[in-house]
């Protein structure tokens, strides 16, 4: 079955289609703009399992696409990228009526995102995200992104694409790693927004690939989620920065271990942790609440990571949401009851990264949930 909802952001308003088949459903958007030319952004992965089945759909709307490929990971949200994707873009001459159409996961939607709209001051996009991520955050929403050596996401635009199509047979091929990262970002909108969410994570007895959970359910809460903080606060002044949930940490350490050895969901699921056990003292989230919230999360693997807590401090400060080296972080009153918390010290953020038994002596610890 193929669901659609819609971000209203008055002209710039858009469809999201889910389900099985929805890629089926690009060509009759097309029909009604034909784009002078089409970008098929991909990176290699993607590209060979998915390539040719988005060119036969495209065929009928524009019968030469360029395909520009980049290699797959998040080493490719870089200025080079960047610059390879509109060099491409030029040589081929594609104009202001041209389309981007970003087939992959939250890398490729980000930067492909990027450069549609910084090519020509702004062209068209299409997101198709074939990660459980990109299905049920990154490919809703606007925000693109490259990362640089000083942290990630430094870069980037607020950029809404023109259709979103989510067609979740893509997601059959998905490693599993990258099946519980997407999950760590659906957990998060639970966690944050949306109770009924949390009941039907919690309750599944197996979150895992074909473990039976209804992912096109999953992912259409999530952007139905998505999609409302969007339309109220497009450009992150107020309430979407909910949606930073465990994010300032889940940044640091990517950025500190250096990006694509961590998942980001996976940072994120470690972020969420520290935000939670912070949300006990400075929230008031109840020992029930905080416990299920964190059974949840158990669920995630995530690998162990190695680095001391301190060695992420530099990347907190520098977060785009920092000012004058204090952090901010989102925290929780209850599970669906997000609350944004004042400006505070890095070192409280980090002390909450370790167990309540581990807090004190935190010389030797490393990060183990
Ligand atoms: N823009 C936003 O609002 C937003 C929100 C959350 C995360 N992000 C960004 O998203 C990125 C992470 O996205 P991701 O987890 O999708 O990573 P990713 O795009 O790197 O994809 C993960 C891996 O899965 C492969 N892959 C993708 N689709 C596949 C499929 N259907 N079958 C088999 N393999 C497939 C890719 O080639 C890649 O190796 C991060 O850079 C993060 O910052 C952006």
């Amino acid at each position: 079955m193929i669901e659609k909802i819609r971000v209203d952001l008055g002209e710039r308003s858009y469809p999201i289609v889910v389900g099985s088949g929805a890629w089926g459903r690009i060509k009759e958007h097309l029909e009604g703009r034909t784009p002078s030319g089409t970008a098929l952004v991909t990176d290699d992965r993607v590209g060979s399992l998915y390539g040719d089945t988005l060119l036969q759909v495209l065929s009928g709307a524009d019968p030469n696409p360029l395909v520009i490929t980049v290699p797959q990971g998040e080493n490719s949200k870089s200025f080079d990228q960047l610059e390879y994707i509109c060099r491409k873009m030029a040589k081929a001459g594609i104009e202001r009526e041209g389309l981007v159409l970003a087939l992959g996961g939250g890398v490729v939607g980000d930067l492909a995102g990027l450069a549609a709209s910084t090519y020509l001051r702004g062209i068209r996009l299409i997101q198709v995200p074939t990660t459980l991520l990109s299905m049920v955050d990154s490919s809703v929403g606007g925000k693109t992104g490259i990362n640089i050596p000083e942290g990630k996401n430094l870069v980037g635009t607020f950029f809404q694409p023109e259709a979103v199509f989510a067609d979740v047979e893509s997601l059959r091929t998905l490693d599993d790693r990258d099946w519980y990262s997407g999950l760590a970002e659906a957990v998060k909108i639970a966690i944050t927004l949306d109770t009924d969410l949390f009941e039907y994570l919690e309750s599944a007895r197996d979150l895992g690939p074909g473990g039976g959970i209804d992912i096109s359910r999953v992912i259409l809460a999530a952007c139905l989620r998505k999609a409302d903080v969007v339309r109220r606060d497009e450009k992150e002044e107020g309430i979407r920065r909910v949606l930073n949930f465990g994010h300032t940490i889940a940044h640091g350490f990517e950025a500190a271990l250096g990006y694509g050895e961590i998942r980001h969901g996976e940072a994120v699921a470690l972020g969420m942790k520290a935000a939670l056990r912070l949300s006990q003292d400075a929230c008031g989230l109840s020992r029930e609440h905080f416990e299920r919230a964190m059974a949840l999360l158990e669920r995630i693997p995530v690998p162990e990571v190695n680095m001391h807590p301190k060695e992420i401090e530099p990347f907190l400060k520098r977060d785009k949401k920092s000012v004058g080296g204090t952090v901010q972080a989102v925290l929780v009153s209850a599970i669906g009851k997000s609350e944004f918390l004042p400006l505070m010290e890095p070192d409280l953020l980090l002390s909450a990264l370790a167990e309540p038994g581990k807090r004190e002596g935190r010389e030797n610890d490393s990060v183990t949930d």
